[in-house]
């Protein structure tokens, strides 16, 4: 049975394993203090709401809903995040260097709008590559802190983090030079296999 509350992942290499391009500081903190403190944001506030459904104390909702959805935001982007990092991997292939090309015209115009995306979010936020599930086409959104500007629904194939608590130990206020860095650690297999699951994941709705 899922757990009923939110836990820290761990990672699948080790927080040397991304360096010369993110350092071993820079991953360690960024995981387990900033990861960390939205998985305990979060599960902060279900216990809130737990003890208000329980002994019917009252509870401030419109406030809880919006600090849920910024907490909750940041634990599921960073939990894609840490997935699609992935050192030298080679350039997209298969299904989703198809639908690169198809959408983007080809590889390099889809990194340049993704790398504009990321370089321009407003304040802090993400950029993500994710699947419009009504008309198969990939889409860039530039997410806002971490629940502005998302498209409901639409499966995200790959992220970058641009909150400055992502670059600020290795790159200092340079967004755009550790833009340009995560290109050597962006893990493609990663997003082909999500884009393959959310294709058969909407094939099996269709076929109901
Ligand atoms: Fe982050």
């Amino acid at each position: 049975m899922a757990s009923r509350t939110y836990t820290l992942p761990a990672l699948e290499y080790d927080y040397k394993y991304l360096e010369p391009y993110m350092s071993e500081e820079q991953l360690t903190i960024h995981h387990q203090k900033h990861h960390q403190a939205y998985v305990s944001g979060a599960n902060a506030l279900l216990e809130k709401l737990d003890k208000a459904h329980t002994d019917g104390s009252d509870v401030d909702v419109k406030a809880i809903c919006k600090e849920l959805s910024w907490q909750i935001g940041g634990h599921m982007l960073h939990s894609l995040f840490w997935l699609n990092l992935k050192i030298e991997e080679a350039p997209a292939s298969g299904e989703l260097a198809a639908k690169l090309n198809a959408d983007f015209g080809n590889l390099d115009q889809f990194k340049k709008e993704f790398t504009k995306a990321a370089v321009g979010v407003e304040g802090s936020g993400w950029a993500a590559l994710a699947l419009c599930p009504m008309t198969d086409r990939l889409l860039i959104m530039q997410i806002e802190k971490h629940n502005v500007n998302v498209f409901p629904g639409y499966p995200i194939l790959l992220v970058l983090d641009v909150f400055e608590h992502a670059y600020y130990i290795d790159y200092k206020n340079d967004r755009a030079k550790y833009v340009d860095a995560f290109w050597n650690i962006c893990g493609w297999g990663a997003a082909a296999t999500r884009l393959a699951q959310a294709q058969n994941a909407l094939k099996a709705m269709d076929s109901r």
